[in-house]
């Protein structure tokens, strides 16, 4: 409740301040899995984002910017609703925390509000919203194209991307997410096979005839079970390639050679017409880089110093020029929201095949995604431009903001009402962009990993942004790397009892935790108390979108264009 009326009254101070019957467009560009360390504006000098960059040249910096989780799905359903995910079931318990079929029936729960339907609710068609590249936010709840979870049912006008990720079997290169994951993949399944063939025999040879039918029916299981299970792992390219423009599945499986074109290509269709009808548009170009497949067109392989990767950074910020000259060219800078981030930190423990770093840096924070509370995981390269009304020229914010503000800061903008009926987490920073206000909006932020928190931010005063860890990921030995991928609970963490702590504000790099114990004390007696009030706002009862029956494929869910295998 606090919350929101903290956020209604901002409301009130912020149209003092904004044109609000100026109408401007939004454009929000969301990189995959981009790292802090990837961004030549923020030091790396070896790998030139000159597009990037000239949104914050030309605009600010938000340098403390916070996703609400380390893996994508969590987080960009918290960027939409402004919500932790923990309030809505969009995280796991257990292993898995993003979706990882299609052909599931878990996604963004249709009564959840998003940005976009709360400006169509309440501004209706003098904007035009879309949606464009990765969704990874569900797709069906019980029958194929029931389009429960899809973006045209949360707001969006128009739709052109692909309902999950990018996965690593799309690529050309024979690389496969499952082995990623789980290294002992075949071996796991031949014993399997071997185990069940053996036990049905010796049944066979002991008991004769009369355990004859069940002894056959554990050979076929522990046969066919391992055969199914490799024929859908070589084919997860079809079964999860699946290209869409709104609700018409157009090509399956995905070319991912070329995509950053089409999605941009895309992109400034909508908006030429838009505009060209007089509306204002608000657009969300889900970049489909840098997530592996890495897959550069032919134009930028080779051109970059860091490999495959590398290559494709330089891509995915050709993509930002078009667009920001395509606002130059219509004449809409001014009135254009630009805003570009990251879903969550540079991938460090992804490989090629031949072992060689697939993913990104980030820079001087440590961890990374799917670290849960580690800086490197959560904290993401954010630039924002809107001449003439929030300030320029690389203006510097440092206090702590996060992708979940984005909902309510909009909403202040458009003079919308937020809703009554539900928490919101985010809080309006426009007071914070414009230089009215100079501290975080926040007090506390908690940094979940799945549906277990691992990390809280505690935000005293500038200087003073403490951070405290219960958990962290188990990490190999000299590394901040797991083995495979980290994992948030079990024998995969390390627990910290006393907690560990930080001020991220003067010690970034997280080196030197806090031992003084008058400090430490006064530090936990506040975060204590904050963990508990966070607790009792949530609701116990809500049907985790992760859960078993929600998580699994199911054959009757599978998109498939054609009878010929599902090409198209
Ligand atoms: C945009 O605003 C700047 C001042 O910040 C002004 O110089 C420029 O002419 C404006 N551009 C357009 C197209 O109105
Ligand atoms: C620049 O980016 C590349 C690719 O992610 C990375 O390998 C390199 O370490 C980065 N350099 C710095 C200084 O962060």
């Amino acid at each position: 409740m606090f919350a929101i009326v903290f956020v209604v009254d901002d409301n009130v101070r912020c149209n003092q301040n904004v044109v609000v019957n100026s109408r401007p467009n939004f454009l929000i560009m969301v990189a995959d899995d981009m790292g802090y360390g990837d961004v030549s504006l923020l030091g790396n000098h070896s790998l030139p984002t000159p597009n990037i960059d000239r949104i914050g040249r030309e605009g600010m910096i938000l340098n403390q910017h916070l996703t609400a989780a380390s893996v994508c799905t969590p987080s960009r359903s918290a960027f939409l609703t402004g919500r932790y995910p923990i309030r809505n079931g969009m995280t796991a318990a257990g292993k898995n925390r993003v979706f990882l079929f299609v052909a599931s029936s878990g996604g963004l729960p249709p009564e959840e509000l998003t940005i976009a339907k709360l400006l169509k609710q309440q501004i209706g068609n003098e904007y035009r919203t879309a949606l464009i590249g990765k969704w990874h936010l569900g797709k069906d709840c019980s029958r194929l194209d029931d389009n429960c979870h899809h973006p045209n049912q949360h707001g969006f006008d128009y739709f052109f991307g692909i309902p999950l990720t990018n996965l690593k079997d799309f690529g050309d290169d024979g690389q496969s997410v499952v082995i990623s994951y789980y290294p002992h993949f075949y071996l796991l399944l031949t014993m399997i096979g071997l185990l069940g063939s053996t036990l049905g025999l010796m049944i066979i040879i002991r008991f004769q005839k009369s355990w004859l039918k069940s002894s056959i029916l554990i050979i076929l299981i522990s046969i066919i079970l391992p055969a199914f299970t490799v024929i859908f792992q070589k084919n997860i390219s079809i079964l999860n390639g699946v290209l869409y423009r709104n609700d018409q599945l157009i090509e399956q499986p995905i070319h991912l050679k070329g995509i950053t074109k089409r999605l941009t290509d895309e992109t400034e269709q909508f908006i030429r017409n838009t505009i060209a009808q007089n509306q204002s548009f608000f657009v969300i170009l889900n970049f489909i880089k840098v997530h592996t497949a890495l897959v550069p067109s032919e134009k930028f392989e080779g051109k970059s110093r860091y490999g495959k990767y590398g290559d494709c950074v330089l891509e995915l910020d050709d993509g930002v020029g078009r667009m920001l000259d395509l606002l130059e060219e219509l004449e809409i800078v001014n009135k254009t929201f630009t805003y570009f981030t990251s879903d969550n930190g540079a991938h460090l423990e992804e490989v090629d095949l031949n072992g060689n770093p697939e993913g990104g840096s980030n820079g001087i924070y440590r961890g990374g995604k799917g670290h849960g509370a580690m800086e490197g995981g959560i904290r993401v390269p954010t630039f924002l431009r809107w001449p003439n009304v929030l300030p320029k020229n690389l203006t510097k914010i440092s206090q702590a903001t996060s992708q979940m503000d984005i909902f309510p800061t909009i909403s202040a903008i458009l003079n919308l009402t937020l809703p009554t009926d539900r928490i919101l987490d985010g809080r309006n920073i426009f007071p914070l962009l414009t230089g009215e206000n100079h501290t975080s909006p926040h007090n506390f932020l908690f940094h979940y990993c799945g549906i277990y928190l691992h990390g809280v931010r505690y935000i005293e005063d500038n200087d003073h942004v403490w951070k405290v860890y219960f958990y962290q990921p188990k990490y190999k030995p000299q590394e901040d790397k797991c083995l495979f991928v980290c994992m948030c609970h079990g024998k995969l963490v390390v627990k910290h009892d006393p907690p560990l702590i930080y001020n991220i504000a003067q010690d970034p790099t997280e080196i030197n935790p806090i031992v003084d114990s008058k400090i430490r004390s006064k530090i936990l007696r506040k975060v204590t108390k904050a963990v508990q009030q966070h607790r009792l706002s949530l609701n116990p009862n809500i049907e985790s979108q992760f859960s078993f029956g929600n998580s699994i494929w199911k054959p009757w869910l599978q998109p498939c264009c054609s009878w010929k295998f599902c090409h198209c």
